[in-house]
């Protein structure tokens, strides 16, 4: 088994192996006294290992009750969030006990914000069913739900009190989901690793199973080196967002339905390095294709940078962005939100 020691204000660890979901119940019974949990699921993951987690956890001792919803984005809402209140509530689960996130990023981000809400905050663990959220949202302690106004606008900080990341489970992933996650996988290699970014250039979506453990551990290793150096996200763990800030205006501009995040990130880095690195262009776009991702949008500039605008990462008028003009390096940019509307629709 691999670890990775995140050492943030509240430290843990990320346990990598194949098969670790079977062995959930005893590499959690490490890290807690209490044997009681509940597991917080969507319909889909639920059902293809919910048993197995669910098993291991009795086996080893703990009593267990199971909130499931339905898989998808539009569950990341209020109205859920309510329900796992009210589901923590009715199990009992008091501030010594352990919230599981089984699933991927919608289920990691709201089952963290109602460890991190309930009772002013309970412990969890994340075992995260997708790539995306393997090597991304359940590492680093964001946490969040949508609201009206836009995805992700209400969460909080808190970092799980354990990671565990099977990568046989990415095996079920649709080609779709796969790819989402690859987009961000390419992020981490334009951001931090040339040999990584390398790596994936002579792999596809077809062979890229060959290299996922290789992949996970290097994408949660950077992750871990980023967190560490800026928990709260004020500062250098802002490169985390190569491509997201176009990229959720396009997300948003598709109403968050037909497309994916990883589509909307891979089109988010085309667009950010055909403006800022036109020389690197080429280059990124031919990895992202050989991950079925998309290059370009129909979206009209006009129509995203609304979108942008409202973008977390501005403070004070000014917008930050990130560009990569060497493959592993990323800076961090700031203008006004006018410049940045001016220099995108030249
Ligand atoms: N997903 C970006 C971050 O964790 O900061």
């Amino acid at each position: 088994m691999k670890k990775i020691s995140v050492r943030t204000s509240t430290p843990y660890e990320v346990l990598i192996e194949r098969g670790s979901i079977k062995k959930s119940g005893e590499l959690i019974a490490e890290i807690t006294k209490s044997r009681k949990v509940a597991v917080i699921t969507d319909d889909i993951v639920g059902s293809l290992y919910g048993e197995t987690v669910i098993d291991s956890l009795r086996e080893n001792g703990f009593e267990c009750t199971v909130f499931t919803f339905p898989n998808g984005e539009q569950s990341k809402n209020l109205t859920v969030l309510g329900q796992i209140f009210d589901f923590l509530c009715e199990s009992g689960i008091t501030r010594s006990d352990i919230i599981i996130a089984l699933g991927g990023g919608v289920v990691g981000d709201i089952a963290g914000f109602a460890s991190a809400s309930y009772l002013r905050g309970v412990d969890f663990v994340q075992i995260p069913t997708t790539l995306l959220a393997q090597v991304d949202s359940s590492v680093g302690g964001k946490t969040a739900i949508d609201i009206s106004g836009g995805k992700n606008l209400v969460g909080a900080f808190r970092q799980p009190a354990l990671v565990i990341c099977d990568s046989d489970t990415l095996k079920t992933l649709t080609p779709e989901n796969l790819s989402c996650g690859m987009a961000e996988v390419i992020k981490y290699g334009m951001i931090r690793d040339c040999n990584l970014f390398e790596k994936l250039e002579s792999h596809t979506l077809e062979d890229v199973h060959e290299i996922m453990d290789d992949i996970v551990y290097t994408c949660i290793d950077i992750k871990r080196d980023v967190v560490e150096g800026d928990e709260f996200d004020r500062g250098e763990r802002m490169i985390l967002n190569f491509g997201h800030t176009l990229g959720h205006a396009i997300e948003g501009w598709h109403n968050y339905t037909d497309y994916t995040h990883g589509m909307g990130v891979a089109v988010g880095m085309c667009l950010i390095t055909d403006k800022f690195a036109p020389e690197l262009s080429e280059r990124l776009k031919k990895c992202l294709v050989s991950y079925n991702l998309p290059t370009d949008t129909e979206a009209p500039m006009s129509e995203l940078l609304p979108y942008c605008s409202k973008d977390k990462k501005r403070s004070y008028g000014n917008i930050n962005y990130i560009v990569c003009q060497t493959v592993g390096v990323a800076e961090i940019r700031k203008s006004t939100v006018s410049e940045f509307e001016r220099i995108m629709e030249e």
